[in-house]
């Protein structure tokens, strides 16, 4: 027997009657993927308050690499919720944040003294690398990329490509932020040993303190730059003073097979931004970089009232421990491996199917209405995520155009459940497309 179970229409009654609440008293804007109410989360599999049970294939967004409730985790919240809840760690300080930034740091790439600030979501800790970045640099400028997300606030707004819905009429935007292409092999516009060229053809190099960048792209559409690009980027910036700030906000904690997705490549990078996984759902996020570049800010010149909250941390702690105990990242290449394989035999099968890629588990499928002319299909990954909700699988969308399924799967899943997932992801694209 299978870990889906769908008792009721989707959503069931007691999902509809908890929608009325919402629909008049929850500020509109903020939608949500599922149609129906979660009672309970462990694991992979998610049951709603109906008694459906899902497998959750987005983890929300992104954010349970170890899965709903994992014991260390619930057990190591109720204990610091029992002991103190919040302090600020700039008023009083606790061990917890020590710790945790110690775990980090002796993980994160580099042979070199490395420091760790938190902050709260991952729009924060991006743009905290900037401040960190401009305040060690005494620069203005910043690089990023087409495709790129890196958040809502006013600066990440900015710093992130789609215009519709991320920045509709929000502007003016922040000013001195240079988008750069992202290498794609359809739109050809950056080319291996490009970017030095394009960067001095936007701005003079000098005056950049950053270029920020997602080593996959994540709202993006799972974009994997070409190989040498990273490596060029890393050259360059060296070249002119510029840090390089590796966005893992989504990449990052061992979904591709790397605990931070730059590792996957020959680069280390001089600050990378962390959030979601980090603390198993808990609002927490990070900066991780180089001593140097903390030791040149004034005091108080970065934090958060919030930011490393003792329960936040002591999550983040067991996740560390849990991704290491249960080997998790050589579970996500195992993973990997068999999402590959499938994926590409669906493509095979299912023509709207126009690329499959992405490292490690960190993987996605995009549709295309004509592989020769890659135009975008849109309304066929739409309706094949509602199928296969309506089938016991949450499944997130991507990409610019909205026309990618991407999977941030819990890594503690079962083998099992990761084919019972995607059985119904090939039918449901089976369904949609006759
Ligand atoms: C790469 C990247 N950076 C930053 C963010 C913003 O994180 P948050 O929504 O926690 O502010 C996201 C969120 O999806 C992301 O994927």
């Amino acid at each position: 027997m299978g870990s889906i179970l769908i008792k009721t229409e989707i959503p069931g009654p007691k999902s509809r009657e908890i929608a009325k609440k919402r629909e008049r008293f929850v500020a509109s804007p903020m939608g949500s993927l599922a149609p129906f109410y979660i009672k309970e989360g462990h694991g992979a599999v998610v049951e709603d308050v109906d008694g459906n049970r899902f497998l959750d294939f987005t983890g929300g967004w992104g954010c349970l690499v170890v899965g709903h409730t994992p014991e260390p985790v619930v057990n190591a919240i109720k204990d610091q919720a029992e002991k103190f809840i919040h302090t600020d760690f700039t008023a009083v300080p606790y061990e917890p944040f020590a710790e945790l930034a110690k775990m980090i740091s002796e993980r994160a790439p580099g042979d070199f003294e490395k420091q760790v600030a938190f902050f709260n979501s991952g729009a924060e800790a991006v743009e905290n690398a900037v401040k960190i970045a401009k305040g060690f640099t005494k620069r203005k400028a910043i690089v990023v990329f087409e495709y790129a997300f890196h958040g809502r606030t006013l600066l990440t707004m900015t710093m992130t490509h789609r215009p519709m819905p991320y920045k509709y009429v929000y502007g003016p935007f922040a000013s001195e932020v240079y988008r750069l292409p992202f290498p794609n092999p359809h739109t050809n516009k950056m080319k291996i040993g490009d970017f030095e060229r394009v960067l001095k053809d936007n701005v003079y190099p000098e005056d950049v303190a950053a270029v920020i960048i997602e080593p996959i792209q994540g709202e993006g559409g799972f974009n994997v730059p070409p190989e040498g690009f990273l490596e060029e980027i890393r050259e360059v910036t060296k070249k002119y003073g510029i840090l390089f700030v590796a966005d893992e906000v989504q990449s990052g904690y061992g979904r591709t097979g790397k605990l931070f997705a730059i590792q996957n490549w020959n680069v280390v990078p001089d600050l990378i931004s962390l959030g979601k996984s980090i603390a198993a759902g808990l609002p927490l996020s990070a900066v991780v970089g180089k001593k140097e570049y903390f030791d040149a800010l004034p005091g108080s010149s970065i934090g958060s009232t919030f930011g490393g909250n003792p329960v936040a941390c002591r999550a983040g702690i067991e996740v560390l421990k849990i991704i290491d105990k249960e080997k998790l990242l050589d579970r996500a290449i195992k993973y990997g491996e068999i999402i590959d394989k499938r994926f590409k035999e669906m493509q095979k099968k299912h023509s709207v199917i126009g690329e499959t890629r992405g490292i490690g588990a960190m993987r996605a499928i995009e549709f295309v209405k004509d592989r020769k002319t890659w135009e975008p299909d849109s309304a066929t990954a739409k309706a094949v995520i509602q199928e296969a909700m309506k089938n016991g699988v949450i499944l997130a969308g991507a990409g610019i155009h909205g026309n990618v399924i991407r999977l941030l799967i819990p890594l503690v899943m079962s083998e099992a459940e990761l084919n019972e997932g995607l059985d119904v992801l090939d039918r449901a694209i089976a369904t949609v497309t006759g």
